[in-house]
């Protein structure tokens, strides 16, 4: 028992002296499940994607607006089934107005476009058409994977007001013409695209009433989820449709081509729905994007309102969620607005978060490093008011400068360069100053006689002119 009483005292003293557990962290000080904060390096890499969104868009003659991230609930209330419907951050206010965290942008959009509108006529008070792009934070309450989140940024370009194809033609070439700047070509991304007039006609002519339409879009959209037989299940369950005409949807899904389409739906080529859809093949070919784009039939899209055609941008692997999302929704405006605001729309979203991952996974990501041109190192404090001088002449020049916020001799002034990605490193010292000059020396550059960094003693009235 002596010798068990010993080891027991020593285990405890052992424990005593053994370092501190790591003190218990609270959970609010992670960001809430699904959101996300952004550190420098990470603010780096979302500036340098929204610079080629709002580069692209400018490109493509769109201007900027933006909206309150705050939305009324009823923008949102389209009973179609739809998954968004049931992911809103949604709560009343002290008001007692019932509000949301927007889970998209689209009803803003038709709000603001509204708000441009008579609705006695439908009259727009805006030369139409209206090319507009935003890039706004969404917020939907989702299972958070790869690529999903509970927030996320949403690049949209909308163009407002053109019925016709080449609305569809220029939104799919902003698309490839981002990836293109992102250096991610038609060999990792394609763009499916799809019409859902033709799914119309299918269920028009099989006699199914027009309000269910927009129901059979939001099951048939749960295709690649569920299969096709729990699809065919709702049709003719839930929505109640003849088996015969769930087939005949079923069917379309599985077209392999615009042809085929037209053949199992009944229609000729020349119908609107299927030349429509023809043309805007032929014309993304002319721009130079045919590349990006499939025909793929079973595209429809999860979102009610779309009227026309639709498309998705997928990775070609398959190991991601859609990338980007779009299409036609011309009775939008309507659904607000009453029956005279005809006004067509068409447009896409686009991501932050699953376009990250693909750059991921190819090495497209950019350089997240932090980067000024100078540090500025006083010697001692006596040289701190000169250095600030010297930091603000090099500013004035049009460099970026960190100025060290205390003395720095040489070592620590390199390390903070290195720190701040700087190449040059400007000293501010007593016997230099005293003669009028700085010391400024190259962190690339290296002096073939000292194999060190190249080392120049610059007059201070010349630091302005650098
Ligand atoms: P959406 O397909 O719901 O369409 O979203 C568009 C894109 O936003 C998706 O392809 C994806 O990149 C991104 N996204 C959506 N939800 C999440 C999430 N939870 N986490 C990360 N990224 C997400 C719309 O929202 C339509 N309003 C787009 C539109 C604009 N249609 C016409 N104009």
């Amino acid at each position: 028992t002596i010798k068990k009483d010993k080891i027991k005292k020593a285990l405890d003293k052992a424990a005593a002296e053994a370092p501190q557990e790591e003190v218990p962290r609270p959970f609010w000080l992670d960001p809430p499940s699904g959101t996300r904060d952004f550190e420098p390096a990470e603010m780096k890499v979302r500036n340098w994607l929204f610079d080629h969104m709002r580069q692209t868009a400018k490109e493509f003659g769109f201007k900027e607006y933006d909206a309150p991230v705050l939305e009324h609930v009823e923008l949102y209330e389209r009973k179609a089934g739809e998954e968004i419907s049931q992911q809103m951050y949604c709560f009343t206010d002290k008001e007692g107005a019932r509000v949301t965290l927007r889970p998209e942008m689209t009803p803003s959009l038709a709000r603001m476009v509204l708000n441009l509108t008579n609705l006695a006529t439908g009259e727009v008070r805006a030369a139409l058409p209206l090319k507009w792009f935003s890039i706004p934070q969404c917020w939907r309450f989702e299972t958070t994977q790869r690529g999903r989140k509970r927030e996320h940024y949403q690049w949209n370009m909308d163009i407002v007001g053109e019925p016709g194809i080449v609305a569809e033609v220029e939104l799919l070439t902003a698309v490839a013409t981002f990836f293109k700047r992102l250096g991610v070509g038609p060999d990792i991304v394609g763009i499916r695209v799809n019409s859902r007039k033709v799914l119309d006609v299918a269920i028009t002519k099989a006699g199914v009433p027009r309000d269910k339409f927009e129901r059979v879009c939001v099951v048939v959209d749960k295709l690649d989820k569920i299969g096709a037989e729990a699809v065919k299940c709702m049709l003719t369950e839930d929505l109640e449709l003849p088996s015969q005409t769930a087939d005949v949807i079923l069917q379309c899904l599985q077209a392999s081509s615009v042809d085929d389409l037209a053949k199992a739906v009944g229609l000729s080529q020349s119908d609107p729905a299927i030349a429509e859809l023809k043309t805007l093949f032929e014309l993304c070919k002319a721009y130079g994007v045919g590349d990006y784009l499939d025909f793929d039939a079973s595209v429809v899209r999860g979102l009610a309102y779309y009227t026309g055609v639709v498309f998705e941008a997928f990775d070609r692997k398959g190991e991601l969620r859609a990338i980007c999302g779009g299409g036609r929704y011309d009775r939008l405006a309507e659904l607000y607005g009453g029956e005279k605001c005809q006004i067509p729309f068409c447009g896409f979203g686009f991501g932050d978060c699953v376009v990250v991952e693909l750059l991921k996974d190819y090495g497209l990501m950019p350089d997240a490093s932090p980067s000024v041109d100078v540090v500025v190192a006083p010697f001692d404090a006596t040289m701190q008011p000169h250095a600030l001088k010297v930091a603000a002449s090099l500013r004035k020049a049009g460099l970026s400068v960190d100025a060290a916020l205390t003395a720095c001799k040489a070592r620590k002034a390199f390390d903070l360069a290195n720190r701040q990605g700087a190449r040059l490193v400007a000293f501010v010292a007593p016997g230099e100053w005293a003669r009028g000059l700085v010391r400024v020396k190259d962190m690339e550059v290296k002096d073939p006689s000292t194999n060190e960094g190249l080392q120049v003693d610059v007059p201070f009235a010349d630091l302005a002119s650098v």
